[in-house]
């Protein structure tokens, strides 16, 4: 017997949408066909009028673990992460301890092993003392590099130019950067306690950490990594004036590429009147007209992918006055479904969704044999209905750690009825499955 039958799915992959069922054994998907017959699985499911799409392949998430269990662990967090139709998560280092050496970097692989519900790699840390280690990574052990050229939550700042050409030089894999540079943060941050003393506005994030520090970082960024032929990851786009950095088109061949965040495609600066520091996050929530160009840039791919950067904080965390609220916001369980709003709203095909949270996340590191429905491929699959009558957010539980979800009192015409992972069911009938366990990726470098 084999182990899943989809009947009637309407797939959604490399740019064409067909009906067909899907037939997945051994972790794989063995046979797309219109019609499978004289075949008994363990689990069939109709799924006529709902999409089956690659699973989302989320490059950037901050799952806490180790050193931050009341925020949340790889375990509560991938299991929003699959109701979420996110089938495999490449977790940042700034956990604690921050992933700068082999040993920190073995460590969360075992706890994956042991508690993940998704698909998992882990990019490596940089900081001013571990640039040989950097140099000497096997480039397959993991997702990529990820320096902050911008101080966030950790203590990861590099932003000594000595420093950063090195790294720029020695690093043996894709480099990701967090791009922003922290002198134009200190003064505007200055500027505005002068005006307002202690009782900063969270509306003042954005002026904080502003269009010009995130230019002079990534623009120093893209020119350093052109002069030492770096394989250059721009993570988490914020303004329209750093895309022209980027260069629109296929992603073969492209030595310089780029992320967009769901939440920067989703807010702009006039939701910060109602949600204040639970959307407060760095780089910053920008103008509408930031967040439009962002949009247009996805579509003539300027931009490359779209990741979550999941940053749980607790709600007491957040609830401190804007300058002791940490940054960042929880993103795995309903990034998907906003982001089929847009889609809803005719602002961005499917297929090209598809391509930015799936395929072109495998292309882009060099994933091996995920991120696209294909027979022999892992079977990492997400099905998702469009719902008759909207669904209140509310009405689900939010499975993040952290209890609160920033998309509080809206609607979403889109329900992820069923994630497979590796061939497993991970979600389905609005349950997390126990057994399920996800795998590490593997990569092709
Ligand atoms: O808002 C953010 N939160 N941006 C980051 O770069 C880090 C993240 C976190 O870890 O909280």
């Amino acid at each position: 017997m084999t182990d899943i039958l989809i009947r009637n799915a309407r797939l959604v992959n490399e740019g064409r949408e067909f009906e067909s069922d899907v037939l997945v054994a051994h972790g794989r998907i063995e046979k797309i066909a219109t019609s499978i017959e004289g075949i008994r699985a363990r689990v069939e499911i109709d799924a006529a009028g709902q999409w089956l799409m690659p699973g989302m392949i989320d490059d950037q998430v901050h799952f806490r673990e180790p050193g931050a269990p009341h925020k949340g662990c790889i375990a509560s967090e991938s299991r929003a992460a699959v109701a979420g139709g996110i089938t495999s998560f490449m977790d940042m280092p700034n956990t604690a301890p921050p992933t700068l050496t082999l040993d920190a970097l073995a460590d969360k692989k075992r706890r994956a092993a042991a508690g993940a519900k998704a698909n998992y790699a882990f990019h490596f840390g940089v900081s001013r003392d571990n640039l040989d280690t950097v140099a000497a990574l096997d480039p397959a052990a993991v997702g990529g590099v990820k320096v902050f050229m911008g101080a966030s939550t950790g203590d990861m700042l590099v932003d000594d130019p000595e420093i950063l050409e090195r790294l720029f030089s020695c690093v043996p894999t894709i480099l990701l950067a967090h791009c922003e540079h922290t002198p134009s943060i200190l003064a505007n941050e200055a500027r505005l306690r002068e005006l307002h003393g202690d009782h900063i506005p969270p509306s003042a994030h954005p002026l904080i950490r502003d269009a010009e520090a995130c230019y002079r970082s990534s623009s120093f960024a893209v020119d350093l990594a052109r002069r030492c032929g770096t394989r250059l990851h721009v993570l988490h786009l914020t303004t329209a004036r750093e895309l022209a950095l980027f260069t629109p088109g296929p992603l073969a061949g492209k030595r310089i590429t780029a992320e967009v965040c769901a939440h920067h495609l989703l807010f702009d600066d006039s939701d910060y009147a109602a949600l204040g520091n639970l959307i407060k996050c760095n780089p910053a929530i920008k103008t509408r007209a930031d967040r439009d160009a962002l949009r247009q840039a996805l579509l003539c791919d300027r931009i490359d992918v779209i990741g979550t950067d999941h940053a749980p904080h607790t709600l007491e965390e957040k609830s401190r006055a804007y300058a002791q609220a940490p940054s960042g916001l929880p993103l795995v369980q309903h990034a998907l479904p906003a982001l089929l709003e847009l889609v809803e709203e005719g602002a961005l095909p499917l297929t090209h969704l598809v391509r930015k949270t799936s395929h072109a996340v495998a292309e882009l590191f060099g994933i091996r044999e995920r991120g696209y429905l294909r027979e022999g491929y892992w079977a990492d699959l997400t099905l998702v209905e469009r719902l008759a009558v909207p669904q209140p957010v509310d009405e689900q539980p939010v499975l993040a750690h952290c209890g609160w979800t920033p998309f509080k009192g809206r609607s979403f015409r889109h329900a992820v009825r069923t994630t497979v992972v590796s061939g497993q069911l991970a979600w389905h009938q609005g349950r997390v499955q126990d057994d399920c366990e996800g795998l590490p990726l593997s990569f092709n470098r």
